[in-house]
């Protein structure tokens, strides 16, 4: 899979290609990911990528040229071309799921107050990480390729995300490690059973007992 990231703010992405699971998925072969800074493709002469809103109001919009340019210069016929903005669909595991299918994703990031309407012609599809705003699309691509490339094949073991919250429609389950006894808060003894059928039962119902009580909404799906 390869991940292509639009911003103008490459820096931003030093630390979380660098680390951990990231780090080791992209010196594996699992993953290429790219930042590629579209500022590089202004035709101003002064390499500007955002003017004044027509019709007025605060802010600077980010120009069509410098973007279209960008993803047109590496879009093949296997891309997938996402725009991160508040209006976009919202983000979920099931979505990660699908975006794991694709072999190319060109990820752009918005900034300043927005960008030009017509950007929104070259995405496939708009994603938002949340009911929020943020300062840019940086942060949630940072979000979008994390939960994404941790679901590749052989980037984490398969179990881990098996089991993860949301599969199912239900949160995860409790996990304990050493010691048995912290400060008086023991590990339940269905733990320390070897029982497998018995862990698996309670496992199972902890799941549902949190989704019940901290997300009933996603239990009504199932
Ligand atoms: N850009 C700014 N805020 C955002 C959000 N909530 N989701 C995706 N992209 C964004």
């Amino acid at each position: 899979m390869k991940i292509d990231i639009l911003s103008i703010f490459p820096n931003m992405f030093n630390e979380f290609l660098t680390t951990s699971i990231i780090k080791r998925a992209i010196q594996d072969n699992k993953v290429e990911i790219n930042v590629i800074n579209f500022r590089d493709f202004s035709t101003d002469p002064h390499k500007k990528v955002d003017d004044y809103s027509f019709g007025g109001g605060a802010g600077m919009v980010l120009m069509p040229q410098p973007i279209y340019d960008a993803v047109e210069s590496i879009r093949t016929k296997d891309s997938k071309v996402i725009l991160m903005t508040p209006q976009g669909k919202q983000y979920n595991q099931r979505l990660a799921y699908d975006l794991v299918k694709e072999k190319h994703l060109i990820i752009i990031c918005g900034h300043y107050e927005g960008f030009d309407e017509r950007i929104r012609n070259l995405a496939d599809m708009e994603i938002s990480i949340g009911d929020f705003v943020l300062t840019g699309g940086e942060l949630a691509s940072m979000v979008i390729t994390d939960s994404v490339v941790r679901l590749i094949d052989g980037v984490i073991e398969k179990d881990s995300h098996e089991f993860d919250s949301f599969n199912n429609n239900l949160l995860d389950y409790p996990v304990y490690t050493k010691p048995v006894d912290f400060r008086g808060m023991e590990v339940p003894d269905v733990l320390l059973s070897g029982n497998h059928k018995n862990i698996n039962e309670w496992r199972y119902n902890k799941a549902l007992e949190k989704t019940r009580e901290r997300r009933p909404d996603i239990l009504e799906k199932r």
